[in-house]
């Protein structure tokens, strides 16, 4: 594989980050997730703004060049010949040469690494089973709209789903739910979709407002507000969105299974009109 370091297309073992870089000692660090499908980026546009976000919260010195980083991204999609799959980009705050929990000064250059994935994101079996989650208490830090890389948290939570023979978990706050492991939370009450409104408690995904804005267009019911564990337990349907999801069903919640236990309508439809109006 090729992958991008700091202005290089380098084979991937050939590809070195010091090991003072603070993305490595700090998780200072902030990245995307891209889509490829049919060779093409999805929403592109929608990732780099958002990664501007995240420097720009963190106090990271970057200015992002839209054209230059779609420059890259497409260079890698090519040389590593992926249809189907994503890109991830890493940006991290740099190498001070020593570890420091001060900043370094901002002149500091940023690390930047890009790499791809090839992976089968559209015939995803779990389309047609649909995915079982459990609800863990959500343990993150509280800006979770910065799309750090801090991710053991997640990670342990996608763990505990595994061990309880589930696909994912969906974590919660004073017993309402923030977000999946590495997605945005759905349920679907009598017609209505609901999902959790924006604030610093989630991860502003470039999916959910996509999806969000072609819900409304097709006159399907949408209410942004917080959900408990309850009413997801009891919801009719239920399904998350991300970018490497697009609109995935879920189908039980906490070893309960939503109306017929099979992925619903709602989640069917706007999959659809997600990936025609994307592709
Ligand atoms: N995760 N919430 C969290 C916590 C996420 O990590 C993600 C994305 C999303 C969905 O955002 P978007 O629609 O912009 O992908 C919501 C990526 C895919 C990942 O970590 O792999």
């Amino acid at each position: 594989r090729i992958v991008y370091l700091n202005g290089d297309y380098l084979p991937e073992d050939e590809a070195k980050v010091s090991v003072f870089d603070r993305g490595f000692l700090f998780a200072d660090a902030v990245y995307e997730v891209t889509s490829v499908l049919d060779g093409k980026l999805i929403a592109f546009d929608g990732h780099v703004q958002r990664l501007q976000r995240s420097c720009d919260e963190l106090g990271i010195k970057y200015t992002v060049d839209a054209d230059a980083l779609l420059e890259i991204h497409r260079e890698l999609v090519a040389r590593n010949e992926v249809t189907e799959g994503m890109v991830y980009l890493q940006l991290t705050r740099g190498n001070p040469g020593d570890r420091d929990f001060v900043y370094p000064p901002e002149d500091t250059p940023v690390t930047l690494v890009l790499f791809t994935q090839h992976a089968n994101l559209l015939n995803n079996p779990k389309i047609e089973t649909g995915m079982k989650v459990i609800t863990v208490e959500d343990q993150r830090w509280a800006r979770r709209d910065i799309k750090t890389t801090q991710l053991l948290f997640p990670s342990m939570a996608k763990m505990m789903a595994k061990a309880e023979g589930v696909d994912d978990a969906w974590m919660f706050e004073e017993s309402a739910i923030t977000e999946g492991s590495s997605n945005n939370a759905y349920i679907v009450k009598n017609g209505k979709i609901i999902t959790r409104h924006l604030g610093n408690e989630i991860l502003h995904g470039i999916t959910r407002a996509a999806v969000l804005k072609f819900a409304k267009m097709a006159q399907m019911e949408v209410e942004e507000r917080a959900f408990t564990v309850e009413e997801a337990r009891d919801a009719d349907e239920a399904f998350i969105t991300s970018a490497s999801t697009f609109v995935m069903p879920v189908v039980e919640v906490d070893g309960k299974p939503l109306g017929d236990g099979k992925p619903g309508s709602v989640a069917a439809r706007l999959r659809e009109i997600y990936l025609d109006e994307s592709l």
